[in-house]
């Protein structure tokens, strides 16, 4: 599958000056990155400075949303232009915290994601079932309809170039990650049904992460896995030493 890529998805933490803090300490931390594809997801009033914090680190820069709209009358949004002008190259789409705290739904997510590609970005997008779905048998049929749903309108070309990141809600934050076997299985799934819509060569393209109490301690089985091109990481990516850990980890591969 090629190179992994790990994401920090910082959430609502870090104020700009505890974001520039952070890169100062990664910096001097990673050494050694060739192969393996860095990013961190900021909120969007880190961006800025970030983007000038990061320079020459080979760490890439996301946001953590993107509006579907150009410009205009929508309160609360940040869209294309506004994030291209930080100097953003990735954007995480459709998180569980925004799908179930912010009414996010499947078609907030397929538009999102038609803008991120119109506009140069590539896209991460979240999928993942409830331990409610999972318990009822539902995982694949939840994450068949939020994947298709993501896709639906696009290119085989901008298919290619969007990511996905499988984060089982249930595993966000509690410290049960899913099994690397488990994961690894779900991910295939993912890829499956890409490859359903588009054929197995795009499919092999298109990076699938895991996301979901990713840690120093368990990554390095996760990221092993061949289905797995890397991880999205929310705690651990907070802890300059562990995100660096993590990083590590998927360059040993
Ligand atoms: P944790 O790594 O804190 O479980 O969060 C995962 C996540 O939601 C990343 O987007």
């Amino acid at each position: 599958m090629g190179n992994k890529l790990i994401a920090g998805n910082w959430k609502m933490n870090f104020t700009v000056a505890e974001s520039v803090d952070f890169i100062g300490r990664v910096k001097s931390l990673i050494k050694n990155v060739h192969k393996t594809g860095m990013c961190i997801c900021a909120p969007f009033t880190s961006l800025h400075a970030l983007s000038g914090a990061l320079r020459g680190t080979g760490i890439a820069l996301g946001a953590q949303n993107i509006a579907w709209a150009d410009k205009g009358a929508f309160t609360g949004e940040i869209n294309a232009a506004q994030l291209k002008e930080a100097g953003v190259e990735y954007t995480v789409i459709g998180h569980s915290e925004r799908r179930h705290m912010f009414g996010e739904t499947d078609e907030t997510v397929r538009l999102r994601t038609a803008a991120a590609l119109k506009n140069g970005f590539a896209p991460i997008v979240c999928v993942g079932e409830t331990d409610a779905e999972r318990t009822a048998g539902k995982t694949e049929s939840v994450l068949k309809r939020q994947t298709v749903a993501a896709l639906t309108g696009l290119s085989a070309a901008d298919a290619e170039k969007t990511v996905f990141a499988y984060e089982p809600v249930w595993a966000i934050g509690t410290g049960k990650n899913a099994t690397p076997a488990d994961a690894d299985g779900t991910v295939k799934f993912i890829r499956g049904t890409v490859a359903a819509l588009y054929g197995a060569a795009t499919a092999e393209k298109i990076k699938i992460l895991y996301g979901g109490s990713m840690n120093a301690a368990n990554c390095a089985d996760l990221l092993a896995m061949p289905h797995i091109d890397g991880g999205l990481i929310g705690g651990a990516s907070l802890k300059a030493e562990d995100f660096n850990t993590i990083i590590q980890a998927a360059e040993r591969l």
